[in-house]
């Protein structure tokens, strides 16, 4: 049976790296009908809006997609487009895995954690206001709701993935009423739903020096937004950088995929962008949809192609020379 899915190519390196994500899903088997949308600066010249009706009422009606990186300026200009998405559907859990990857060299070799971001509240929404000339304000707003959700969530997909341990990182000794709450809901959740899996609370700061001392004793690394967005890119760096890291966005009833990395604008429209990012969070979503035989074909061939780690076939992010398709050509050729 086919999927219907739809697809934001995004911006930057997005284009280049949706159009090779494709290429690897359409080899493994799996039928896909997508439907290309507009998002991003891109949109605003057609649509009117950076992020246009067409494309809420298309993931509103098929609740899935994969989607390529999307701009947001810098200290000024249109808010996120990514936020936007996540709080229009909901997607209050951003599931991103960090293994270590047979042919990556980095300081580790026995790296394998997860990443789990409350994705909708915290200082991430970005809700900010000038409050007098000279003083502006940014508002953290943390809810029992928003954070017993994202507790809960971490323990059942702790169970239902065979991972034993969940670490809250908080900065709850300083923000003692929006970080107190979020512990304090984490811990209610470990007692309700948490049997069997070791919970462990660490400040963040002192967190961050014992991930880079030792990352093989973390299993799911759990944190409020914007924590869990800095810590993410940080455990990017432990087995490869930002062009290995996959992620997904999950609601109730929708999902996002896409890769950690952003649109890349240094090295956009040069054709030399890893895809692996977002071919790995293709194969999260196929695994979503239980098409979990065609995500382990690509699965194998990619870690082929990294094992053998020819220089004509990998990027130059990861020590090789190939451009964007030929990375996805050398997957192909695996499966
Ligand atoms: P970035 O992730 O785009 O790039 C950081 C560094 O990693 C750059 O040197 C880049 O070349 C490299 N890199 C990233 N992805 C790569 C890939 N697939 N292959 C090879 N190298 C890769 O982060 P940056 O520069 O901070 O942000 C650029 C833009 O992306 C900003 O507008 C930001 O808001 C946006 N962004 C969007 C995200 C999303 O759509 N989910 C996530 C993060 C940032």
């Amino acid at each position: 049976m086919g999927h219907t899915i739809c697809l934001i190519p995004g911006d930057g390196i997005g284009p280049n790296i949706t159009e090779a994500t494709k290429l690897v899903l359409a080899h493994s088997g799996v039928q896909i009908d997508w439907i290309e949308l507009p998002a991003g600066a891109g949109a605003v010249d057609e649509y009117g809006d950076t992020l246009p009706q067409k494309t809420l009422d298309a993931i509103a009606e098929h609740r899935l997609a994969l989607k390529g990186p999307l701009t947001t300026p810098i200290g000024g200009g249109f808010s996120s487009i990514n936020v936007r998405l996540r709080k229009h559907f909901d997607l209050f859990a951003a599931v991103r895995p960090i293994r270590s990857l047979e042919g990556i060299k980095t300081r580790y070799d026995d790296v394998d954690l997860v990443v789990l971001r409350e994705n909708t509240e915290g200082m991430y929404s970005g809700l900010e206001h000038e409050v007098v000339p000279g003083v502006v304000e940014c508002l953290k707003i943390i809810t029992r709701e928003g954070s017993e959700r994202i507790a809960r969530f971490g323990f059942e997909y702790a169970r239902s993935r065979g991972r034993r341990k969940l670490t809250v990182l908080h900065k709850a000794n300083i923000m003692k009423m929006t970080d107190g709450l979020f512990i304090e809901c984490a811990r209610e959740m470990h007692r309700k739903y948490g049997e069997g899996i070791e919970y462990e609370e660490m400040i963040v700061d002192a967190g961050c020096m014992q991930i880079v001392r030792d990352p093989s004793r973390f299993d799911i690394i759990m944190a409020e937004n914007l924590v869990g967005d800095v810590l993410s890119d940080l455990c990017a760096g432990l087995v490869g950088g930002l062009g290995v890291t996959p992620g997904s966005n999950i609601g109730h009833d929708c999902a996002i995929f896409e890769a950690v990395h952003g649109s890349a604008p240094d090295i956009a429209g040069k054709g030399i962008a890893n895809p692996l990012a977002l071919i790995m969070s293709g194969v999260m979503m196929l695994n979503h949809i239980g098409e979990e035989q065609c995500g382990e074909r690509i699965k194998a061939a990619y870690n082929a192609v990294l094992a053998e780690g020819r220089p004509d076939e990998v990027t130059r992010d990861i020590g090789g020379q190939a451009g964007t398709l030929q990375f996805a050509e050398a997957i192909c050729r695996r499966m």
